[in-house]
């Protein structure tokens, strides 16, 4: 699958990476061809090549957004157009001071993503965690895989994200509409918050569990 990234660092270059190495052709939508954190990421992986963000984007099944997201407005400023029915992976996370949903809880950051970029299929994915676990998320202790909850309103788009997270090990779970984003937005503040303020290790993961 063709596949490009909006945002190429802690999150971006991993998942960039290992999606190349499971045989994808990615891109790396390059606005600043001088970006330590471009450089950084091709250097991850020869097969990556950048292009700019406008011939990225319009050569791609599937982008990946994975900005800080108060850039996601820029970001997809000048490419909005080209991503016209195609899947749009919202790896963001709006966060507010205090480490607080950024967005004061009155939408999703994947919902005003919808509406900048409305004729994309957003799902939103690759989040509920620090960047750690999509560098690695092998847990070979357990019999079960990590679960990776993803949520959008696009059936087809869902099952094809649902695809390339099983290919990177994780067990995905689709838990519903785009409305459901504020609450996975809310399990990586959890994360976060365990994390990053609690001291908690980053090595800690969900699964889900059936019976
Ligand atoms: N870090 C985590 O553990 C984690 C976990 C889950 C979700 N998230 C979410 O994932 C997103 C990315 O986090 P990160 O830690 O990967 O950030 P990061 O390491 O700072 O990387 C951000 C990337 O976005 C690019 N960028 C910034 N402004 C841009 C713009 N206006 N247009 C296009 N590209 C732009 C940067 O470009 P340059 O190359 O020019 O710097 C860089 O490649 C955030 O929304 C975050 O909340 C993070």
């Amino acid at each position: 699958m063709k596949i490009a990234f909006i945002g190429y660092g802690n999150v971006g270059a991993p998942l960039a990476a290992h999606l190349q190495n499971a045989g994808h052709a990615v891109t790396l939508a390059a606005a600043d061809p001088g970006s330590t954190k471009l450089q950084a990421a091709l250097a991850r992986h020869s097969g990556l090549r950048a292009l700019a963000p406008v011939d990225a984007v319009r050569e791609a099944e599937a982008v990946f957004l994975a900005t800080p997201f108060l850039a996601v407005e820029s970001a997809l400023a000048g490419v909005a157009d080209g991503l016209a029915g195609k899947i749009l992976v919202d790896c963001t996370n709006p966060v507010g001071p205090g480490l607080k949903h950024g967005l004061g809880n009155a939408e999703s950051g994947s919902e005003m993503i919808q509406r900048l970029a409305p004729s994309a299929r957003v799902v939103k994915a690759f989040t509920i965690y620090g960047f750690e676990n999509f560098e690695d998320n092998a847990y070979p202790a357990y019999n079960v895989k990590p679960v990776m909850m993803l949520c959008g309103k696009d059936g087809a788009a869902k099952e094809t994200v649902s695809g390339l997270a099983r290919e990177l090990g994780w067990e995905p779970l689709d838990v519903g509409g785009l409305e459901q984003a504020l609450h996975l937005e809310h399990m990586t503040l959890l994360w976060v918050r365990m994390v990053r303020m609690g001291g908690a290790s980053p090595n800690l993961v969900w699964a889900a569990l059936r019976r």
